[in-house]
């Protein structure tokens, strides 16, 4: 193979491990948190780096003319961001009060928001250019020693999910009620019927489509199923929170630029 533009499937892999991880962290055990982040760690770490070292020299001086968002400085911004939220989810992985759970739920959420744009940069700017400027004898040498590091990467089995006993926790609004609830899995159905839908109009369209993500999370008795609806009620609760609640937002502890940047299209 000598495309990078196929090789770039490779990021489907992170979106599965991190799928994995927000299967699991609801249940708030340290350990079994840890364990299903390590895998995604472990990838994307080589990932990036493989990227940085081998990738983005030969890119840069053919990112010049690209528009702002082809170049190294915001592909790295993104690395670093990714390795930053890394961290943060380790260091949320045993969450007490409700000020933590949403911290988790907001690390886990800005994750696959920032995964999501930079694997669409890298698709739309890197990829492309890299194959229509660089010899193909070299990418295919990239590509093998890519791979090579690949193989040699021993990745830990991600734990099965568990269900969820969890004692409520005081709370000091009925959204941030919501999003501790589908944090932990635990009380959701009714954090959602107490919480009015706001007033504003994109806060108005946000609760509609957090009601049927969790409608559809109420719909299934597949557990993993079900998790994978309340990581998208999260993400949804994420964005109503930027519109309804920014006072809970700070209280989660969020930067304001950590906040902002999963709201841009994808460029
Ligand atoms: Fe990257
Ligand atoms: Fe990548």
């Amino acid at each position: 193979m000598d495309s990078i533009v196929a090789w770039c499937a490779r990021h489907s892999t992170f979106d599965s491990q991190l799928r994995d991880l927000r299967r699991v962290a609801p249940e708030g055990d340290r350990s079994r948190t840890l364990a299903a982040l390590q895998a995604l760690q472990a990838a994307l770490s080589l990932h990036m780096g493989q990227e940085e070292a081998l990738l983005w020299p030969a890119y840069a001086p053919l990112a010049e003319t690209l528009p702002p968002n082809g170049s190294v400085r915001v592909l790295q911004a993104d690395h670093d961001r990714l390795r930053a939220l890394l961290a943060s989810v380790s260091e949320a992985a045993e969450p007490r009060s409700a000020a933590d759970w949403v911290a988790q739920q907001e690390a886990l959420s800005l994750l696959a928001g920032v995964l999501e744009h930079h694997d669409g940069r890298e698709l739309r700017w890197l990829a492309p250019t890299l194959d229509a400027h660089v010899p193909s004898a070299q990418r295919r040498r990239w590509l093998r020693r890519i791979e090579e590091e690949e193989t040699a990467l021993e990745l830990p089995e991600p734990p099965s999910p568990r269900t969820t006993d969890h004692e409520p926790l005081p709370t000091s609004s009925p959204l941030q009620r919501l999003r501790v609830a589908v944090a932990r899995d635990s009380g959701w159905q009714q954090a959602l019927d107490e919480l009015r839908a706001p007033l504003h109009r994109k806060g108005v369209r946000l609760h509609q489509r957090c009601a049927t993500q969790l409608a559809s999370a109420a719909a299934t008795e597949d557990l993993a199923a079900r998790r994978d609806a309340l990581a998208h009620a999260a993400d949804t609760l994420r964005l109503l929170a930027l519109v309804v609640d920014l006072p809970h937002r700070a209280e989660a502890g969020s930067s304001r630029a950590e906040s902002k940047a999963p709201m841009k299209k994808c460029e």
